[in-house]
């Protein structure tokens, strides 16, 4: 391989989210809370559930195919596939060598990253070692989350939050100025059952009773959570700044991740930065966790929040507890916007011979079934 370049750069991007929409008032149905309750807490209103031939990988390769159609890419000019992910398809094989036959790439090394919601900034950052070492050309990151097969439905402090969907970048080498600035990543295991599945692993092996005793699905100290969540997101994206010898105020907008909306605006509150230039779609998401910080950057950028020179900082925080923030200058030429604006729903296919349909259908969500008809939205091609 080349040696060192001189940058790294994001040259294409895309998104998937399912179409089945879990509404405030759908959960109204299943626990104890209401639509006021959640919206005034979190700002959520609604998020999209996985259907039964949905998986991590499924939703990961449709968001890296889109982006590797906007880079103007094909899938074989891709040398790395990062996943994160904390909702693999399976423990074994790794999620990424699934996207990785799904995409129809026959040549890149695929690996999944875990660090739970900060997976792709940590994808990313690893994306651009991998670049900037002379190690790959272009590099695919991808957040990809199906929680809703690990959310207890019928706790209602986790199941209001959380969503599924997939993002994607390509990053990629480049001669040209611009492009990661600046990165930091933290890890902070103080907190690391703060947020945590404790079943399933080396230390608890699924059993009938870890089962039955509800071990497999998503526990969390809430208020503990917000409390390092504003703290950790203020102080990483501030060392991320500081990396690319800038000011906050040289940010033209913030990506966060989507976890809470009064967890983005008292990060904003305590940074002094305009709520005006941050950009939040947790209301229609939830909190997608990997998938959060990509999801929102494709649509920022489809909604014209995003222009070529434009300096963004994305930052994210989650279970570990991990934090972790990128500073760029967006430099996509106007053909790979035009690209992007161009995808419709059906631009890009999958190889899914060999994703099953999940079998159960997880019971919790029963009502999908077997309730009213399910709300559904019209995948757009941008998410
Ligand atoms: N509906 C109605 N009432 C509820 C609900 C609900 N869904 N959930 C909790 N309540 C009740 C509680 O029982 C409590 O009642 P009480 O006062 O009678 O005991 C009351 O509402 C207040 O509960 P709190 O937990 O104190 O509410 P809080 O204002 O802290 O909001 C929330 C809870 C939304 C979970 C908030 O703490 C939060 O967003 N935390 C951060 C979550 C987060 O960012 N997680 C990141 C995960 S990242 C990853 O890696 C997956």
């Amino acid at each position: 391989m080349a040696g060192p370049v001189t940058g790294v750069h994001v040259t294409g991007w895309g998104a998937y989210a399912p179409s089945l929409v879990l509404r405030n008032v759908d959960l109204e149905r299943m626990v104890d809370t209401n639509d006021e309750w959640i919206v005034s807490r979190t700002g959520i209103s609604e998020r999209r559930i996985a259907g039964p031939d949905e998986t991590t990988a499924s939703m990961a390769a449709v968001a890296g195919l889109r982006a590797i159609a906007t880079a103007g890419l094909q899938p074989d000019d891709i040398d790395l596939i990062l996943l994160g992910t904390l909702s693999p398809d399976y423990v074994m094989p790794s999620t990424a060598a699934l996207v990785k036959e799904a995409i129809g790439n026959k040549r890149a090394a695929a690996m999944d990253l875990y660090a739970a919601c900060s997976g792709f900034v940590y994808g990313y950052a690893t994306g651009h070692a991998y670049i900037a070492s002379g190690m790959a050309k272009h590099v695919l990151v991808i957040g990809a989350e199906t929680l809703s097969r690990y959310t207890d439905f019928s706790d209602r402090s986790t199941c209001i939050l959380f969503g599924d969907g997939a993002g994607a970048v390509v990053l990629s080498a480049s001669d040209e100025p611009g492009g990661t600035l600046g990165m930091e990543m933290t890890t902070d295991p103080s907190g690391a059952y703060l947020i945590w599945l404790p079943g399933g692993g080396a230390a608890r092996p699924a059993t009938a009773t870890s089962h039955a005793s509800g071990e497999h699905y998503m526990k969390m100290k809430g208020t503990e959570t917000f409390k390092m969540a504003v703290r950790t997101l203020g102080s990483t994206a501030t060392a991320a700044v500081k990396k690319a010898g800038l000011d906050l105020s040289d940010v033209d907008l913030v990506v966060p991740h989507q976890a809470n909306n009064r967890i983005i605006e008292a990060l904003a509150k305590s940074l002094d930065f305009p709520m005006a230039k941050v950009f939040v779609n947790v209301q229609r998401y939830g909190n997608t966790s990997a998938a959060s910080v990509p999801l929102a950057l494709s649509e920022a950028v489809a909604a014209g929040r995003v222009k070529k020179g434009d300096r963004l900082l994305m930052v994210a925080f989650g279970s570990g507890l991990t934090s972790g923030a990128i500073m760029l200058q967006w430099t996509a030429d106007p053909a790979a916007m035009a690209r992007a604006a161009a995808i419709g729903p059906a631009d890009v296919h999958i190889q899914s011979g060999y994703l099953e349909p999940v079998n159960p259908f997880p019971l919790a969500l029963q009502w999908l079934r077997d309730g009213t008809a399910p709300v559904r939205t019209a995948d757009t091609g941008k998410s």
